[in-house]
């Protein structure tokens, strides 16, 4: 797919911007990003976070990847290239949620660097909030909730993050959070704590 631009479509410049629905909303439009390995907890811990932000006043959306998956990414594989567009829509939905003044958490294994990072630039310093759901294959594997990882060892699912495709950890997250030491409730403290005080409005 071309990501040129077209020069015959001219982007339309409106006047009303993100910095004004934010000063409605109260609050500074955020991208909390939640990666890691199936299984380690992403969506679980984005949800119990979204609740948390709920409770406390603030306007959410959650993209989660396995979702998305049956409707928006309904055409995408899991090879390289379909994870990369994959990762591209979810930033691109992100931009315009991000836009309309939201705090968006996503729940997304995005195994690769580079396509994260692509994501990280698409947004102002301070506004991208990387969070490593860092949680061992094994525990990951032991757990096995959704029973992909016995399928995937079968050779039932090609290019299983961790068993036949890569994951990337991130160098250089916001935060790491080991959600096989910690329990659920710890957790979410852990992000609220990070994530709370940037997504005020009255912060510089
Ligand atoms: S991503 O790699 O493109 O970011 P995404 O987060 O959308 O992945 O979807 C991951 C979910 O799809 C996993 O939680 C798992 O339930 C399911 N899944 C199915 N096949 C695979 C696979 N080959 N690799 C990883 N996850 C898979």
């Amino acid at each position: 797919m071309s990501t040129e631009q077209n020069p015959n479509v001219v982007r339309h410049h409106y006047q009303t911007k993100r910095e004004d629905r934010e000063r409605i909303l109260n609050q500074r439009a955020t991208i909390i990003w939640f990666t890691g390995l199936s299984g380690s907890g992403k969506s679980t811990l984005a949800d119990a976070v979204e609740r948390e932000l709920q409770s406390r006043g603030y306007k959410t959306y959650l993209l989660d990847g396995d979702n998305l998956r049956h409707g928006l990414n309904a055409d995408l594989d899991f090879s390289e290239s379909g994870r990369q567009e994959n990762i591209r829509r979810t930033g691109e939905v992100s931009a315009l949620l991000f836009d309309a003044g939201l705090i968006v958490l996503t729940a997304f294994v995005s195994p690769y660097r580079s396509d994260r990072d692509k994501i990280r630039s698409l947004f102002p310093e301070g506004r991208f909030i990387e969070v490593f759901v860092d949680c061992p294959i094994e525990v990951c594997e032991q757990r096995d909730i959704k029973g992909l990882y016995a399928k995937a060892r079968q050779g039932l699912i090609p290019d299983f993050t961790g068993v036949s495709a890569p994951y990337e950890p991130p160098l250089h997250p916001e935060l790491t959070i080991h959600s096989h030491l910690h329990d659920e409730p710890a957790c979410t403290q852990q992000v609220i704590q990070t994530c709370e005080p940037r997504l005020r409005h009255d912060t510089p």
